[in-house]
């Protein structure tokens, strides 16, 4: 799988792809994550990518013809591209499975003040990460780009997957967890996690999952 993510800020990418399982998927060739500077298609002769908005009001808008030119320059008929927008469909997990199925997704981030109406025009999907307004899609582009990336096969364990809090299957939280020590002030371990016995740990697992879905998230369990 390939991402291409377009942004004016590089450099704010450089700890997210060269830590953890992020930089160990790209090491192994699972995914090919490429920033890509949208001023570097600017035709203006000042690399300009932003202007003051028409009908006039606050802030600068990013222009149309710098991202448009990215996106025909990358794309091919493989490609979805997602807009990043504060009004756009709220993201979550199941989100992150249908988006694991393309070969190639270009993320566009925004900046400043917001973008010339006309770049949805090349979109596909615009989506939100939260009801709040950041300064830009960077950060919500590594947030969209990490849980598409620890899906992919052979990323991470995938048994780890069918416990995920929000899978989509099973729309539970996650089970709660411990390691050593097996007292630490006080608080112990549920003693059948101790006893080896598989089909009662799965057993546990299962009605700690929904226990802890009633309580904090009875929402889920509706759907
Ligand atoms: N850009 C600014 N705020 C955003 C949000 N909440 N989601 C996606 N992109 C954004």
């Amino acid at each position: 799988m390939r991402i291409d993510i377009l942004t004016l800020f590089p450099s704010m990418f450089d700890g997210f792809l060269n830590n953890s399982i992020i930089k160990r998927a790209i090491d192994k060739n699972l995914v090919e994550i490429n920033i890509v500077n949208f001023r570097d298609y600017s035709k203006d002769p000042h690399h300009k990518v932003d202007d003051t908005p028409y009908g006039g009001g606050s802030g600068m808008v990013l222009m149309v013809q710098p991202i448009y030119d990215a996106v025909m320059d990358l794309k091919d008929e493989d490609t979805k591209v997602i807009l990043l927008t504060p009004d756009g469909e709220k993201y979550n997990q199941k989100k992150a499975y249908d988006l694991k199925k393309y070969k190639h997704l270009i993320i566009i981030c925004g900046h400043y003040e917001g973008f010339d109406d006309r770049i949805r025009s090349v979109v596909d999907f615009e989506i939100s990460i939260g009801d709040y307004v950041l300064t830009g899609g960077e950060l919500p582009s590594m947030i969209i780009t990490d849980t598409i990336v620890r899906l992919v096969d052979g990323v991470i364990d995938e048994e780890s997957h069918i416990n995920d809090s929000f899978n989509p299957n099973t729309n539970l939280l996650d089970y709660p967890t411990y390691t050593k020590p097996r007292e630490f002030m006080g608080l112990t371990v549920p003693e059948v996690l101790l006893n080896g016995n598989h089909k009662e740990i799965e057993e546990y697992r299962l009605k700690e999952s929904i226990k802890k879905t009633q309580e904090k998230r009875p929402d889920l369990l509706e759907k």
